[in-house]
């Protein structure tokens, strides 16, 4: 959600600059901007539109120099336009400043530099970044110090990097958003995130909340609010930056789908041994205290979440799903012997941090279930347990759902062994299924027809998915994944309650997908029948073996037959197929779909 970048050199930035907004893409896409010192001044170049267009337009000009900041944008305040494009200056062109996050009180932060004489260009709360610092070096102070005064004044969630004229320094902070410094040989860093700098360095320095960083060519500084040095540990991050890269695909999605067999052996690596699960953190016993689990996760996280929700109530363990921007304003109750597991691909997600952290003022247990080490989550919570995926880029998650699901198994069998002293019924087969997980996959995407049958299947009034037990998440799932790129409208539901009301809209013009397990197929079946005899068509995704089911349906998608705990994570592969070809038909923006961004760091 709003991408920021900055570089600090002795050599030209913009090529690096730009290069790191088109890695950033995904957290923002409606407009771009640089901002670089230039010998003379600040030299500021934004626009509505993507980062290529900004990038064709600078290629004719001769803008460049060794210090910038670079930002790509999902709009809050104010829509895309040119002048709400960051980076924001100060009347005079002597500050430029990116934002990614929201200041609260900038009404009346504005209201009082517009009294006091400042003229504002934009709709953003970020304008008053700029002109707070400018009037502090109005007053005669130096730049680090006009920066923390102006931090200081602002309330609200934010990470900021800004340029002062003259000063070959980039100034840094965060406050409940994400930033990062890459610590470069030839050239200094910092970005929301590390995909943003991976091809020029891997060595990496998390800032925590409140830290004010000073990057030069040399290198970094970080200070506390009081400004006492702090010190941040070096990590080295193990990504590889071609991970990071489309190559051959024609989406970052598609890529992200084929990964997914190479994305779950990482998952499961080293983390089975036989008939027992090996969690690096978790030794036997790690959660012997426990007496109920609550996920708490925001759109197809939380789709994994209740995944593992469904599988841990399967196996006797208290276990609920709470979307986390329900659960920060309404929180069930909790004592010590709860574990709150915030599920989060990036584990930057506003809303799943504050359902974490109300979690943990009332006193549960805290756990990460995240991709990304060193995010604000991993940090933050109690324990972290990283699911392994690799980057994801395109907004529409995927791979991270399949290793999210492959973990909370894993974790799954872990916790019921340290709650009851026993294994799960059929752990072995599980374990095993689990072990086979990435070649099934691979086994989906090669042999797929997905294809053909999206172009078969498009509805003229809607897309219906419906499941039992975990194929009712992966239902959802279905849903979300073809109405965020498809646009088209889809609805997820447990398949027993389309008679309780949705069967009302099923119709000719509306395809149905049901997803079997392998369990309970039979009351499936009904369900199928039951939307035939209303006219809709259906296509059944479910294990090989059900044959009555591929009878039944009037198109078939097989996946594997496997433990049924994992069908549903395979049904889901063919889904995320059917969007994907959907989308690519009705020639749809498929890694950047309209309105979202990737990585939501704002309430
Ligand atoms: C949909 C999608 C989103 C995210 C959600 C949570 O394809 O990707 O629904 O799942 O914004 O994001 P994380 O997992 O980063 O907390």
């Amino acid at each position: 959600m709003c991408g920021i970048t900055a570089r600090v050199g002795s050599d030209d930035s913009l090529d690096p600059l730009l290069t790191s907004l088109q890695n950033l893409e995904y957290r923002g896409y409606d407009s771009a901007g640089i901002a670089i010192q230039n010998g003379t001044g600040i030299d500021i170049n934004k626009r509505e539109g993507q980062v290529s267009e900004l990038q064709s337009e600078l290629a004719a000009g001769d803008v460049d120099g060794p210090v910038g900041i670079g930002h790509t944008r999902w709009s809050t305040h104010g829509p895309p336009t040119d002048d709400n494009a960051h980076p924001h200056t100060d009347c005079h062109e002597r500050v430029a400043a990116v934002h990614n996050g929201i200041i609260e009180n900038y009404t009346e932060l504005r209201e009082g530099l517009q009294a006091r004489g400042h003229e504002f260009t934009s709709d953003t709360d970020t304008e008053v970044i700029p002109h707070l610092v400018e009037e502090r070096l109005a007053a005669g102070q130096d730049p680090e110090s006009a920066f923390r005064d102006a931090v200081d004044q602002l309330e609200g969630s934010y990470a900021i990097a800004l340029l002062v004229d003259g000063d070959p320094t980039v100034y840094a902070t965060r406050n409940g958003s994400p930033l990062v410094i890459g610590d470069g040989q030839s050239a200094n860093y910092l970005a929301s995130d590390v995909p943003a700098f991976l091809e020029f360095t891997d060595r990496v320095v998390y800032l925590e909340d409140d830290d004010i960083a000073a990057i030069t060519p040399e290198g970094y500084r970080i200070t506390d609010v009081d400004g006492t040095p702090v010190s941040r540990p070096v990590e080295t991050v193990d990504w590889d930056p071609e991970d990071a890269e489309k190559g051959s695909y024609d989406h970052y999605m598609l890529k992200e789908i084929n990964e997914q067999p190479m994305a779950l052996r990482q998952t499961l690596h080293g983390r089975i041994d036989g008939s027992d699960v090996v969690l690096e953190d978790f030794p036997p016993g790690s959660f012997e205290d426990v007496s109920n689990v609550q996920f708490v996760a925001c759109g197809t996280s939380y789709h994994a979440g209740m995944y593992g929700e469904r599988l841990l109530s399967d196996w006797g363990i208290n276990a609920d799903t709470f979307i986390a921007s329900e659960y920060a304003a309404y929180p069930a109750p909790v004592d010590e012997n709860t574990l709150v597991i915030g599920v989060t691909q990036s584990g930057e997600t506003a809303d799943t941090l504050e359902a974490l952290q109300r979690a943990r003022d009332r006193g549960a247990r805290t756990l990460a279930l995240t991709n990304v080490i060193g995010s604000t989550a991993a940090r933050t919570c109690d324990d972290a347990l990283f699911i392994r995926a690799g980057p994801e880029i395109g907004v529409a998650a995927t791979k991270t759902f399949s290793s999210q699901v492959a973990t909370l198994v894993l974790l799954g069998e872990r916790l019921v062994r340290d709650v009851t002293g026993e294994p799960t019924e059929g752990h072995e087969q599980r374990l095993r299924a689990l072990e086979a997980l990435p070649e099934n996959v691979e086994s989906v995407i090669e042999t797929t027809d997905a294809e053909a049958v999206s172009r078969r299947c498009l509805g003229d009034n809607g897309h219906f998915f419906i499941g039992r037990g975990s194929a009712f998440s992966v239902a959802l799932e279905g849903a979300l994944k073809f109405k965020e790129i498809t646009y088209e409208h889809a609805e997820g539901f447990a398949a027993g309650e389309l008679k309780h009301g949705p069967l009302a809209l099923v119709t000719s013009e509306t395809p149905v997908f049901a997803i079997g397990t392998g369990q309970h197929l039979n009351r499936l079946e009904s369900n199928v029948r039951e939307i035939q005899t209303r006219g809709g068509p259906v296509v059944a995704v479910g294990p090989r073996t059900a044959s009555q089911l591929a009878q039944t349906a009037d198109e078939f998608l097989p996946v594997p037959a496997t433990h049924p705990d994992l069908v549903a994570a395979l049904a889901n592969v063919q889904l995320q197929l059917i969007a994907y070809h959907a989308a690519n038909e009705m020639g749809r923006s498929i890694d950047k779909p309209r309105n979202l961004a990737k990585s939501v760091t704002v309430e």
